[in-house]
């Protein structure tokens, strides 16, 4: 006789699998543009994932649906294993996520440090990282400190967006197209610190245009293509999964 499928009374009940994210069936709109159609994706906690796509798959507006910053949203989100599909997107935040836009989004006026010292922490008991574990983790934003905001490299600003978010005691990150723009040296550098994160037990999503800096990093992949996903695989499938994803990205 076949066990039941959700068995899981071999599970120590002080430590139950619990994904860092569960998406189901998600719709979404911007006004009356019907954008995602039936998202289905799970990121389990200490996971790094990558969603892929060409330009105007829906990948952004999948971060900023689970963010509850598009217009009309269906289905199911649950962070961390709380449904947020209705709740606001600061009700969101608190639930421990750290969503890192396009467009960065730091203070130009402001100094980094000063950047870094605004987020607020979030009401998940998770202490942010302090100043100090900051500048070990980016010795250039500490070299930086007291530069405005404007000042700094793009290299730089994308650092800086993402420690600012580190400091808020998020641990499940969104980031959309950090690589977007920067010389390969400092791609480079991002690389470096996704696998910090990911060694320090960080749940991350990442949308990416460049397929050759999320390749190495990702243990999963999703593609998305009009609105829904296409393809998912984990990366030791990312051999044989290349001919497809030549024909689906062209990479
Ligand atoms: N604010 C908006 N209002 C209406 N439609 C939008 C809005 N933002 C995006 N769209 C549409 O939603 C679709 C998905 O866009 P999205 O930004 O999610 O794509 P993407 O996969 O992030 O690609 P890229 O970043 O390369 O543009 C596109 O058809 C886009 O035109
Ligand atoms: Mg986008």
């Amino acid at each position: 006789m076949n066990a039941p499928a959700t068995s899981n009374v071999h599970m120590p009940a002080s430590q139950p699998a619990r994904a860092a994210l569960e998406i189901a069936d998600l719709q979404a709109w911007y006004g009356e543009s019907h954008i995602l159609h039936n998202v289905n994706i799970t990121v389990q906690q200490g996971e790094v994932v990558t969603l892929l796509g060409r330009n105007g798959a829906g990948r952004t507006t999948t971060l900023r649906a689970i963010m509850g910053l598009t217009g009309a949203r269906k289905g199911s989100i649950r962070i961390n294993g709380t449904e947020a599909v209705s709740l606001p997107t600061h009700r969101i935040a608190h639930l421990g996520v750290g969503y890192c836009p396009e467009e960065r989004g730091i203070f130009s006026s402001l100094s980094t440090e000063e950047n870094l010292l605004l987020p607020p922490t979030l009401k998940t008991g998770e202490k942010g990282m302090s100043i100090d574990e900051i500048y070990d983790m980016f010795p250039n934003l500490k070299e930086r400190r007291n530069s405005q905001g404007t000042r700094l490299s793009g290299g730089e600003q994308q650092m800086l967006a993402v420690a600012r978010i580190l400091r808020t005691g998020a641990r499940l990150l969104l980031l959309d197209e950090i690589s977007e723009g920067l010389a390969p040296v400092i791609v480079q550098g991002l690389a470096r610190m996704i696998r910090m994160l990911k060694a320090k037990g960080y749940t991350i999503v990442m949308v990416e245009q460049n397929f050759r800096f999320a390749a190495p990093l990702a243990d999963r992949f999703y593609v998305m293509e009009h609105g829904q996903i296409v393809e998912t695989f984990a990366a030791s499938e990312l051999n044989a999964k290349m001919p497809v994803l030549t024909e689906l990205l062209g990479v």
